[in-house]
């Protein structure tokens, strides 16, 4: 036999006409200590940040030190301060080394010589040769031979200028002398000045070689 009577849902179960009963909250369990902040990490990072910063510092300002000794002389170099004057005219020869008449003489220009990276003080920049026609009358001409750039000899015995390389003559004025002259034009000439009535101060120019036209190298 079966007793109907007996329910078929487990005790702690509501039966379905059962009324619905209150719902009791359990309260979640609440940490008694402060939950610790992940500070740790930020401040390590920081720290690391300003390593590096000051290393970056303390490596690179003796470096911009040595590199600004190592350039000072290109830096603080400006016009006419070795041996020229403001316009570029350097001073090579005096009066008493010229008489008059005389046959062209080689002298040399003296000036700072830079490149890209270096300055060397009071080394030949070139050379000129110098005549005086008259007592207040100089002529400087470029000894680059205006043909390909050999320097050209002065022939005292025939009063011409000689090239050695492809055998160009000019006239002690600088025109050429021959219509074989391999060179497209005369020899170049330089401005002078004259100061303190018997000094000569020359431009030192060099000109692009091989061109009928005078034009100065950059
Ligand atoms: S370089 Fe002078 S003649 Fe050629």
């Amino acid at each position: 036999m079966t007793d109907d009577s007996k329910s078929t849902y487990p005790l702690d179960m509501p039966e379905p006409n059962d009324p619905p009963q209150p719902v009791t909250e359990t309260p979640l369990p609440v940490s008694e200590s402060p939950q610790p902040v992940a500070a740790e990490p930020r401040r390590n990072f920081l720290s690391k940040a300003l390593a590096v910063v000051i290393g970056g510092i303390v490596t690179l300002v003796p470096f911009a030190a040595g590199l600004a000794v190592f350039t000072d002389p290109l830096r603080t170099r400006k016009k006419g301060s070795g041996n020229g004057d403001d316009d570029g005219f350097i001073k090579v020869a005096t009066f008493d080394e010229l008489p008059v008449g005389d046959p062209p003489q080689r002298f040399q220009v003296i000036d700072d010589r830079v490149d890209a990276w270096n300055m060397f003080p009071n080394e030949s920049v070139g050379t000129v040769y110098l005549s005086r026609a008259t007592e207040d009358e100089v002529l400087a001409l470029n000894v680059t031979c205006p043909h390909v750039g050999c320097p050209v000899d002065y022939d005292t015995a025939r009063h011409v200028f000689q090239c050695p390389c492809h055998n160009s003559s000019f006239k002690p004025t600088g025109e050429i002398d021959n219509e074989d002259s391999p060179a497209a034009r005369g020899m170049d000439a330089l401005e002078i000045k004259i100061k303190n009535k018997n000094e000569v101060w020359v431009k030192y120019q060099e000109f692009r070689p091989g061109t009928a036209e005078k034009i100065a190298e950059a």
